[in-house]
């Protein structure tokens, strides 16, 4: 099994092992004593890994509740939030007993944000069940719900007490998931590990299960070194965000209909466009990145003008100011962060278009 811990101010383990979730109890009791757990799925991940899971807390002593909510990212709204909530105190859950969320980025989000807020905080175990919340959402303690001016308008910090990743849940994401969390690997690759970026790259085709857990180990290594020297955002942890402010504007702009990892993979792409042709980079960074898109069949073309991406990001959350923080990168491996005047944005684009 591998174990990696995440030094933050209360350090925890991330634990990864294909055939995990069958140990889900055991692992618990690493970080309590048995006690009431809430595991929180959504209509997918109960199906698949629902029984697995609670079978093995209740083999270590554990007292089970179960609570589903819809697929989707609706679900990850202040209704279902409150819904939670309820539950667990209809339960008469205290702050001695646990959370668990069993499934992708909408549920861990949801259920780390009920975590943090029930009886103003009691701990939570992370299981990723998707490779974009295995690679990126489970680790670092962002919580959060959406507003309807926005997502994930409403959180808190708040980080999991475990976090417990089976490569088997892979099995059984459709290619288009996949992908979504491929692209996060290959951002993490890009901004701080050369290695990954290359094994996506150039690696022939190695067993699946081989090939997820690598894509997971060294991005959840690149994630938990940003987060131990900024643990609140408020730096060098920005620089997760390489290619993000094109993907939010992409995503909002197409009403969620182009997905988070596919506007990522093009929003990746327009920064290393602009970064060359303003001679920000100090190597070429867009063949390879292109290279990338073209490889594993990520559409290229956002349809939407450099205006129309500009204004969007105009109102993203990592404005600050009259400028947006857009992390450019230096070479495959190295990235920095680079102040953009609002007024500036759209030469950003038109260069990165
Ligand atoms: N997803 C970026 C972060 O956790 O900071």
């Amino acid at each position: 099994m591998q174990r990696l811990t995440v030094k933050v101010a209360k350090p925890y383990d991330v634990v990864m092992e294909r055939g995990l979730l069958a140990r889900t109890g055991e692992l618990a009791l690493e970080v309590t004593a048995p006690c009431k757990v809430c595991v929180v799925t959504d209509e997918n991940t109960h199906g698949l890994f629902s029984e697995t899971v609670s079978g093995s807390l209740a083999s270590g002593d554990f007292d089970v509740y179960k609570i589903t909510f819809p697929a989707g990212e609706e679900t990850k709204d202040i209704a279902y939030f409150g819904k939670l909530l309820e539950f667990l105190a209809d339960n008469e859950f205290t702050r001695s007993d646990i959370m668990i969320a069993l499934g992708g980025g909408v549920i861990g989000d949801l259920t780390g944000f009920a975590a943090a807020s029930y009886l103003r905080g009691i701990k939570f175990i992370q299981i990723p069940t998707t490779l974009l919340a295995a690679v990126d959402a489970s680790v670092g303690g962002k919580t959060a719900i959406n507003l309807t001016a926005g997502k994930n308008l409403a959180g808190a910090f708040h980080q999991p007490s475990l976090v417990i990743y089976d490569p088997e849940t892979a099995e059984h994401l459709t290619h288009e998931i996949f992908l979504d969390g491929l692209a996060e690997a290959a951002k993490s690759g890009v901004i701080a590990d050369k290695d990954l970026f290359d094994y996506i790259m150039i690696s022939d085709d190695p067993p699946f299960s081989e090939f997820v857990t690598r894509l997971v180990d060294s991005s959840i290594r690149v994630k938990a070194s940003l987060v131990e020297q900024d643990e609140k955002d408020t730096g060098m942890r920005q620089l997760l965000n390489f290619g993000h402010t094109s993907a939010h504007a992409i995503e909002r702009l197409s009403n969620f209909d182009i997905t988070h990892g596919s506007a990522v993979a093009m929003g990746m792409l327009i920064a290393s466009k602009a970064a060359l042709v303003e001679k920000w980079s100090r190597t070429d960074c867009y063949t390879p990145i292109k290279t990338f898109l073209i490889k594993y069949g990520y559409r290229m073309d956002p349809g939407f003008s450099p205006e129309q991406l500009a204004a969007a990001a105009s109102i993203d959350k990592k404005r600050h100011g009259d400028v947006v923080s857009v992390v450019i990168p230096l070479e495959i491996g190295e990235c920095a962060l680079m102040d953009i005047p609002i007024d500036q944005l759209v030469d950003f684009f038109k260069a990165g278009m």
